[in-house]
């Protein structure tokens, strides 16, 4: 198959109600080949929900998931997913919670260890191989949840609230980072943010939700050639397009 053209992940038409109450309706969501795209929207409204169909933890009531035009609904497995908590194992080192996945796809330990050490520096997280989540501050522990999740795959990665822990300073070196390896690794990502500065600031495109059910109302285009410049969160630009997004979430 031609995968050039081919959305890396989308969703068609995805409904799922809980109870008989129904939670999300008639989603649509496309993600490219080495997008960054983010999914802004109230708490309750529906994302983690959607997170889930999406990453084949849950079936939806109708719809499908497509990963590169295979249809993959309900089927775990196919994309990395770093949930809304850390998940960290408290007892395990660092080195072995990163591994998790490695391990449980049936690789080596030492062929795991050797693979993820790759990864340590880049992650920010040299010397702490041998460390335990509670040793790590917030910030390392979502680091290394998101290495996690990267060892498991770097084609296709769901980020529930991935910086949520941090505070402003440590999240502006986070996003910068973070930017750096999503773009040289080309990995399509989806990722829920209720920080709308940080959505407007990593996103190549931003899907709101709104409504009960929720459902996707608007998708915007993040253009502005002033994106890299440090101080765009200061500019009219950058107010005026927050502004425009607060109103679409609450409408
Ligand atoms: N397993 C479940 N059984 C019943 N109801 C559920 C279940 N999971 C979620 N819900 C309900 O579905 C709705 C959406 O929850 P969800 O976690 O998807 O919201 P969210 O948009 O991720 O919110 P937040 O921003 O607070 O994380 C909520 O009303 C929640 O109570
Ligand atoms: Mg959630």
């Amino acid at each position: 198959m031609n995968t050039h053209n081919t959305a890396a992940l989308e969703a068609i038409s995805i409904c799922k109600s809980y109870e008989n109450e129904p939670i999300i309706e008639d989603i649509c969501v496309k993600i490219k080949k080495g997008e960054l795209v983010s999914l802004l929207g109230v708490s309750g409204i529906g994302k983690t929900t959607l997170f889930h169909i999406l990453s084949g933890l849950e079936n939806p009531d109708s719809g499908t998931v497509k990963i590169y035009g295979e249809t993959v609904t309900g089927h775990s497995g196919k994309v990395s997913y770093m949930q809304q908590k850390d998940l960290l194992l408290p007892f395990e080192t660092i080195l072995n919670n990163v591994c998790m996945p490695l391990f449980l796809k049936g690789t080596s330990k030492k062929n795991a260890y050797k693979q993820a050490s790759l990864h340590f520096e880049e992650f920010g997280l040299s010397g702490c191989e041998n460390k335990y989540p509670s040793q790590l501050s917030g910030g390392m522990r979502q680091r290394a949840s998101l290495l996690r999740a990267y060892l498991f795959s770097d084609q296709i990665m769901l980020l529930d609230e991935p910086f949520s822990a941090l505070d402003a300073i440590t999240k502006t070196t986070m996003h910068r980072w973070f930017s750096n390896i999503i773009s040289a690794h080309r990995t399509s990502t989806l990722f829920i943010t209720h920080d709308i500065d940080e959505a407007i600031v990593l996103s190549d495109r931003i899907y709101i939700m709104s409504g009960v059910p929720g459902k996707i109302t608007h998708e915007l285009l993040m253009n502005s050639q002033n994106r890299c410049n440090p101080e765009f969160n200061t500019t009219k630009e950058f107010l005026e397009i927050k502004r425009d997004i607060l109103q679409k979430i609450n409408s």
